[in-house]
């Protein structure tokens, strides 16, 4: 089995979001036991998207929440909002909200366990800059982040949970890790979680996943699927990295 989900970031508007279910489900969609598909679209566009995709097997989550269920956080949306609106699962420590918004470990395994108490899947992503890795910390990095970020989880929350690494110099930057690097890294992670809970979870890559590279990655030694942001965006583009998974599933 292979996850391949899709990273909208702040783009689509509802007619856009509309429009690429439209394209995107024309073709024949794998199994959706070989392949699992997933869009993670802005909050405006999240229920208009999966009434779109209907029952095409193709869901929708969320790419962050407030940890809080309700009160005066302005401009924030909580795990309850998202379930309403028809979102599945969500996107939690994504580099640009740890990088860009100064979301901290602390912060962020509070909004897991509200994700998960809620009932919303969750995709936890981690990732070491460009600075980390050039100094040997990867490994340090990525203990820090499962540590503090799956705190509060024990081990059968982790039946909800999926990790993404996602090196942070290689998203949006047409960068790809090296296959040793991305086996290395998702090795160590399936490791870590092991030790820790005596399970592991499916760990997906992130970072410039395009058509072309997408079918190497996903041969790659504990990779179970991967996270495209910018090739998510057009429909022939993720429908080629969904094909690439069939072939790996
Ligand atoms: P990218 O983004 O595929 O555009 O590098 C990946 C991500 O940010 O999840």
């Amino acid at each position: 089995m292979k996850v391949v989900c899709g990273n909208w970031k702040m783009f689509k508007t509802q007619p856009e979001a509309k429009a690429w279910a439209r394209s995107f489900t024309e073709a024949p969609l794998p199994a959706t036991g070989d392949v699992k598909v997933r869009i993670y679209a802005s909050f405006t566009s999240i229920a208009t998207l999966a009434d779109a995709l209907g029952k095409s097997g193709v869901s929708v989550g969320g790419q962050n929440l407030h940890p809080a269920d309700d009160g005066a956080f302005t401009g924030e949306v909580s795990a309850r909002m998202l379930l309403d609106a028809g979102a599945e699962s969500v996107l939690v420590g994504h580099s640009e909200r740890r990088h860009v918004f100064g979301e901290t470990d602390e912060f962020l395994a509070d909004k897991v366990r509200s994700a998960l108490n809620a009932g919303l899947h969750t995709v936890f992503c981690v990732g070491e800059t460009l600075d980390e890795r050039e100094a040997g910390t990867t490994h340090e990095v990525l203990t820090r982040q499962v540590e503090r970020g799956l705190a509060r989880l024990s081990a059968a929350d982790l039946d909800r949970v999926e990790l993404a690494y996602e090196p942070v110099w290689a998203i949006g930057t047409g960068k790809v890790a090296e296959v040793e690097q991305v086996r290395d890294a998702h090795q160590f992670l399936h490791e870590q979680l092991r030790t820790r809970y005596g399970r592991t979870v499916p760990v997906l890559y992130g970072g410039s996943v395009k058509p072309s590279n997408a079918l190497e990655i996903l041969s790659t030694p504990g990779v179970d699927g991967v996270l495209v942001g910018g090739a998510s965006l057009q429909p022939g583009d993720f429908l080629e990295v969904v094909r690439a998974a069939e072939k790996t599933a």
